[in-house]
């Protein structure tokens, strides 16, 4: 059959080309966007007396059915279209006639595929963002049960000084925090409308871009036709977001393997989130961080993709940009799979208070207290320094920790050791002096927890 834009051509493709220019099979995910785009677009040509009143009430009344039928399953998308514009206008013209033919006037494919990623993806913007917020919601809920459990902070992945779990797990609500922020910010930009543009040069007739825009929820229009058709930053922008949201929960995924192993046991994942072996009748495998971890590098090279497409193009709008979907829905459809599977697994997952103590135990994490402890008698903060680490050293070769050496011992290093250093080195102790702003003192993680609690309110 001859394609709808036959004319200079005949129409007739290879059925080879024509499987290799068909989108459908990915674009169909945009049906609403398109109806509800061409909705407004048969509006706004009636108001600015382009085409009769009548002729956009059947117009709007057949697309309100298409739209109902897609939704119910009663109509099925043909995949022999071209892509998702010409299947919905093929439709709409094979049930109202002529009418129906109206509708592309003052519009283009150029600018109605422009219109639609932007429309669809402000909705996949908000879902998004609803799962990071449970998500957000799940870690502070387990920061605020564990504010005040032990464990050890690191640096290199070696024991550093005390914190606490509260502190560790807040730490990444504010990562997602930050990921939520550029959400908002790229739909910002994102959500104006290009629809008007036409091919790229605007158009001859009376049209009321404002109307449409406003019409469809965006707060303006694009200010430039060649910009408005070639301009897929919003798609890269988002990508983006995406790659370095995914790269959070990628390190909270390697860290949940990591305390989930024996060598740490901090956390037991609930069987719900968990795998076995095959063989290996012991295991229990966290299959699900590691799949978040393993999918953070498919979402990168979405990015890539996207961006690596877009590089080289000249104005205005190339078949090229078709590639921006794949990559696009990929890494969104992916996001929201890691995140759908990361909130329950984090509500759910058991912590084991005692182990993280007892490894806190053994690193000499309050070495830099001990320093302290000798500066507030002070003496200068290098000096002290030296012997506390020289006391550690003592410590290794004696097989003992800072907290059972007496006082005896401690006096060969300096006699500005007294009695209270014991309280001084007291982990729980140790962690509740951190009340500097940011610190892990319980107080101080309490104000995080407060800050995205409303942060997230507030969004
Ligand atoms: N399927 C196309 C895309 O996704 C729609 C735009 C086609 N425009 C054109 N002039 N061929 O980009």
């Amino acid at each position: 059959m001859a394609k709808m834009w036959a004319g200079r051509t005949s129409g007739i493709t290879d059925s080879i080309a024509d499987d290799f220019n068909s989108s459908i099979h990915f674009d169909y995910k945009m049906y609403k966007s398109d109806i509800l785009g061409s909705i407004a677009h048969a509006a706004m040509l009636s108001k600015q007396g382009i085409i009769a009143e009548s002729d956009s009430e059947i117009i709007i009344n057949e697309l309100e059915k298409i739209l109902n039928e897609l939704e119910n399953g009663s109509l099925e998308f043909d995949m022999q279209s071209e892509d998702i514009h010409m299947f919905i206008e093929q439709e709409l013209t094979a049930r109202v006639g002529d009418v129906g033919k109206k509708l592309h006037t003052a519009r283009s494919r150029n600018d109605q595929v422009a219109l639609d990623i932007r429309m669809h993806l402000r909705t996949e913007i908000n879902e998004i963002s609803d799962l990071v917020k449970a998500l957000i919601g799940a870690i502070v809920n387990k920061a605020e049960m564990y504010k005040d459990a032990i464990m050890p902070g690191y640096t290199h992945l070696q024991r550093a000084q005390p914190v606490t779990f509260g502190h560790h797990l807040m730490a990444y609500a504010f990562m997602l925090l930050r990921d939520l922020e550029r959400l908002a910010d790229t739909k910002k930009r994102m959500n104006l409308s290009p629809i008007g543009c036409c091919a790229l040069a605007g158009t001859t007739y009376n049209t009321d871009r404002y109307f449409e825009a406003e019409k469809l929820g965006f707060d303006g229009i694009v200010l430039n036709s060649l910009d408005g058709v070639s301009d897929r930053d919003f798609c890269a922008e988002l990508i983006s977001n995406l790659a370095i949201l995914m790269m959070h929960l990628s390190r909270f995924s390697e860290e949940i393997i990591l305390w989930s192993s024996w060598e740490f046991k901090f956390i037991e994942l609930s069987d719900n989130y968990t795998t076995g072996s095959s063989i290996m009748p012991q295991k229990k495998n966290p299959d699900m961080a590691e799949l978040v971890r393993g999918k953070t590098g498919r979402v990168y090279g979405d990015l890539m993709s996207i961006l690596t497409v877009l590089k080289g193009l000249p104005l205005a709008y190339n078949k090229d940009m078709q590639e921006d979907k794949e990559c696009i829905f990929d890494a969104v459809d992916t996001v929201k799979m890691c995140l759908k599977v990361f909130e329950p697994m984090i509500n759910t997952m058991a912590v084991c208070t005692d182990n993280m103590l007892l490894a806190a135990s053994k690193g000499f994490i309050n070495a830099t207290d001990l320093a302290d402890y000798l500066v507030k008698k002070d003496l200068p903060f290098r000096t002290a320094y030296k012997i506390s680490g020289e006391i550690v050293a003592y410590c290794i070769k004696e097989n003992k920790i800072l907290e059972t050496l007496s006082l005896q011992e401690y006096k060969q290093f300096s006699f500005l050791f007294e009695n209270d250093i014991y309280t001084q080195i007291d982990l729980k102790a140790c962690a509740q002096k951190r009340i500097s702003e940011g610190g892990t003192s319980v107080e101080s993680v309490e104000k995080q927890i407060d800050f995205v609690r409303k942060a997230v309110l507030n969004d």
